[in-house]
């Protein structure tokens, strides 16, 4: 354990005069900053930061590396495994009045931009130009673009266009003592040293805190088409998955949601207008893109006819934007709805798309062996399952007892399946006890050594991604 200083008079004296107005010490903002999404924790933070400038943050890392007091950079907080929660107390670094688009290269198909910009923003300015930043997570709308960078965050296109890290050509960051570095080069290839842009994407923020993120772009898809398809057997649905690839497809979102995940973020979101039948256990949902209209009709045909052989029922085709917009927004607050069902815990299971029905099998069996309720959902086209663990009725004895074991089943059978424990939540501070699970001491070690190169007393988001002995 490193020894940290607590924040004391002459360290707030120093952010004051280096900040002035944005150095926050009253509870209500410190409460604000000790939450994100994850579950309902809360860690304090002893003085919240906001800084504008990468020369500020630099001298808050110097100062703070000096004098041993933990750092934890947030952004809009809407992580999923714990990633920005100051669990060493210390200072809460906000990077959101970070939060321009510098500039957009539309001659190279590229954006460079600072961290606090909300992803839709950066999302719906660059599409003006005809560009397109794919990755999307269901978050996007409250988002930041630098916590997506941090955590390697993924979404529903990432089937097709790929995760956050696919679009990271470089990146400024601070490192720990206070330096400042580029990564990289503004360039599509490169083959020059060791990867530090990519080292840094989904590092969580233990590394390096990001200033600037440049993104590659590509040309927007005109046209899209989305189906919502009905299954009598949730099974059946993930056999489908790996059907639709291997009949030459790449749909650009193969969505999967169970019947709960549907029915309660309907009862969540007040929006009905998709019936639901007693027996439709699970739904794909299911989108194609490009520029081509006719192209995406015969795609859609070819998927209908995969569809056959696994006893649908009817499908449903968005015929409007208003209809496929409103499919999207069921799909987007299903995590919000089990939020707000039940104490629940969120696991972000990824497998080789093909093990898809095997890893729901265990899911259901696991659940079953020690009375717990799941209800899954998620990128089925990536293999990646959020399966939502729900609390119900369990006491909360059994339920702290029983959990950690059936999660540790559940992680052991998707490694056995060769899948891994997160695929886009991030490990944070709610998965770190798992990561033996997934790696070997020896990687570990080298991943922890890692680590202490970067940030050698060990300040920078401290108590994050592996287990604190
Ligand atoms: C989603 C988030 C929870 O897919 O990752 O809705
Ligand atoms: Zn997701």
């Amino acid at each position: 354990m490193h020894p940290f200083q607590s924040v004391a008079q002459k360290d707030i004296a120093f952010f004051k005069q280096l900040l002035g107005d944005f150095c926050h010490t009253n509870q209500e903002q410190l409460a604000t900053y000790g939450h994100d999404e994850t579950e309902d924790l809360l860690f304090l933070p002893e003085v919240v930061l906001r800084p504008d400038t990468v020369e500020q943050v630099s001298e808050i890392m110097r100062y703070c590396n000096e004098h041993s007091i933990p750092v934890t950079p947030s952004g809009a907080r809407t992580g999923l495994s714990g990633g920005a929660l100051p669990i060493h107390g210390g200072v809460a670094l906000s990077m959101e009045r970070f939060n321009r688009i510098l500039e957009i290269d539309e001659k190279n198909h590229q954006v460079i931009t600072e961290p606090g910009v909300i992803t839709q923003v950066l999302q719906d300015t660059v599409r003006e130009k005809g560009l397109f930043y794919p990755p999307d997570p269901a978050s996007k709308g409250s988002c930041f673009i630098g916590g997506n960078v941090s955590e390697n965050s993924g979404g529903p296109k990432a089937v097709k266009y790929g995760v956050t890290k696919d679009y990271v050509l470089n990146l400024e960051v601070v490192l720990p003592n206070g330096d400042v570095i580029w990564t990289g080069a503004n360039v599509l290839k490169n083959a020059t040293g060791y990867n530090l842009t990519q080292l840094i994407v989904g590092s969580e923020g233990t590394l390096a805190v990001i200033t600037k993120i440049v993104l590659k772009l590509i040309p927007h898809p005109t046209h899209d088409l989305l189906m919502l398809v009905p299954f009598f057997s949730a099974e059946k649905a993930c056999e489908a998955v790996a059907s639709i690839f291997r009949a030459g497809i790449t749909p650009s979102g193969l969505e999967f949601m169970e019947r709960d995940a549907l029915t309660w973020t309907q009862k969540f979101t007040g929006d009905s207008s998709i019936h639901v039948a007693e027996n439709h256990e699970a739904h794909l949902l299911i989108e194609v893109d490009g520029f081509d209209p006719d192209q995406l009709m015969t795609e859609c045909e070819r998927i209908m006819t995969v569809l056959e052989s696994f006893e649908t029922d009817e499908i449903l085709f968005a015929d409007s934007e208003a209809q496929k917009n409103s499919l999207w927004s069921l799909r987007r607050k299903v995590g919000e709805a089990v939020k707000s069902q039940s104490i629940y815990k969120e696991e972000d299971t990824v497998v080789p798309r093909y093990e898809l029905p095997a890893l729901l099998r265990h899911v259901k069996t696991i659940c079953k062996e020690y009375g717990l309720h799941s209800v899954c959902y998620g990128h089925a086209g990536d293999g990646n399952l959020h399966v939502n663990i729900i609390r119900g009725e369990l006491s909360e004895d059994q339920w702290e007892k029983d959990l950690p074991i059936a999660i540790r089943k559940l992680f052991t059978e998707v490694v056995k399946l060769g899948g891994t424990i997160s695929g886009e939540h991030g490990i944070g501070l709610v998965q770190k006890d798992y990561m033996d699970i997934a790696f070997p001491e020896v990687a570990l070690d080298l991943m922890r050594s890692i680590k202490t190169v970067f940030d050698t007393k060990g300040i920078l988001n401290p108590g994050k991604i592996f287990a604190e002995n």
